[in-house]
């Protein structure tokens, strides 16, 4: 049976090593099997959840591009386009979110790490934001969806809206119910800084992720500053419980040189965090500096991206704007 795949990014800069080993490492995978369509989306209405500036958006837009491009996915392959360039997203998300319960949406643990103390002030963009996520997979009678491990819960929720929508309007198997492909390893990259925080854009340190934009000597710096502890490096049956920064460090290292936590434990057992740590900016170096490399080349090709962009939208609209019209004749307008 076919596959069909969707999965998006926000362009809210500073992509991350956390996306690049949870998600987009694993859409060029994806792009590259048999049997597999693969639809890609920049979720620009997603970033406007919180406040952007449009000139800082604009760019972060064409560098998500890039970054997809320089790791591997080629416009000839996939559909790579920009999600409010298709009109369909914002019509079904808002007829999604007649489906949503708001006892759904209350559950959402994202929003509430994201809204912080002062809920009142978050955007209504930023609590019907999941709805806008099932929209952009449901258009596209998507079957998986490769996301790193904090999508779970979204994906959930895509799951529930679609079954809801096919009972109430009595029109089975309308809305492909998608099954999420978070990895088995390595779905959760954690902070440089912190092991049981996610890396994540938005942290204040730029010393707790390696961008995809960095350079050589950055990342050697960053990885150098790394927190560690002061035992040595742990056995394969050693518990991590306690040592999550080690843990991390290891599964970063593993998952880039796609062997197995076991088998990455055994090359370094026993040995110190400044042997380790050489080795692994080395790999970060051979695996990352290419994509950076590339990234700064393509932003130099502006018109080169927006091409892409604009035929890529033109493919998506093409499948999303005819499943949004059979989807209004359901609904009876
Ligand atoms: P976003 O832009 O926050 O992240 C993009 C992808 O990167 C993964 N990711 C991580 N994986 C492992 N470790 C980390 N520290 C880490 N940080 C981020 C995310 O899981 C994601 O797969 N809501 C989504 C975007 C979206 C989407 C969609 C995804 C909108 N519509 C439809 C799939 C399908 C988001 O904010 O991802």
């Amino acid at each position: 049976m076919s596959k069909k795949i969707f999965s998006g990014v926000q362009p809210s800069g500073n992509l991350h090593l956390g996306n690049y080993l949870g998600a987009i490492k694993n859409f060029v995978e994806l792009q590259n099997e048999k049997n597999t369509e693969c639809v890609y989306c920049i979720v620009d209405l997603h970033a406007i959840t919180v406040k952007q500036d449009p000139k800082e958006l604009r760019r972060n837009i064409r560098e998500t591009l890039a970054a997809f491009i320089a790791s591997g996915l080629n416009e000839n392959k996939s559909i790579i386009f920009n999600q409010s360039s298709v009109p369909a997203h914002s019509e079904c998300a808002w007829i999604l979110s007649c489906i949503a319960r708001m006892g759904w949406l209350n559950r959402m643990t994202q929003f509430k790490e994201k809204a912080g103390k002062d809920k009142e002030k978050a955007s209504v963009g930023l609590y019907a934001y999941p709805v806008l996520m099932a929209a952009d997979i449901l258009l596209y009678d998507t079957t998986h969806v490769p996301v790193g491990d904090d999508q779970k819960q979204h994906l959930e929720l895509c799951r529930d809206i679609a079954q809801r929508f096919n009972n109430d309007f009595e029109a089975p198997n309308f809305l492909k119910v998608p099954e999420p492909l978070i990895q088995k390893h390595f779905s959760r990259i954690m902070s440089l800084k912190d092991g049981e925080k996610k890396m994540s854009k938005s942290d204040e340190s730029d010393l707790s992720r390696i961008n995809l934009t960095d350079d050589k000597d950055k990342i050697i710096n960053k990885i150098k500053k790394a927190k560690t502890d002061t035992m040595p490096m742990p056995k394969k049956d050693e518990n991590f419980k306690n040592r999550p920064e080690a843990l991390n460090l290891l599964e970063i290292y593993s998952s880039l040189s796609n062997q197995s936590l076991e088998k990455s434990c055994d090359e370094f057992a026993g040995k110190n965090f400044s042997f380790f740590k050489e080795k692994l900016s080395y790999l970060i170096v051979e695996k990352i500096e290419p994509i950076s490399k590339e990234i700064k080349r393509l932003l130099n090709e502006e018109k080169h991206l927006d091409k892409i962009l604009l035929e890529g939208g033109e493919k998506a609209n093409e499948f999303a704007s005819t499943k949004v019209k059979e989807m209004k004749k359901i609904i009876g307008f």
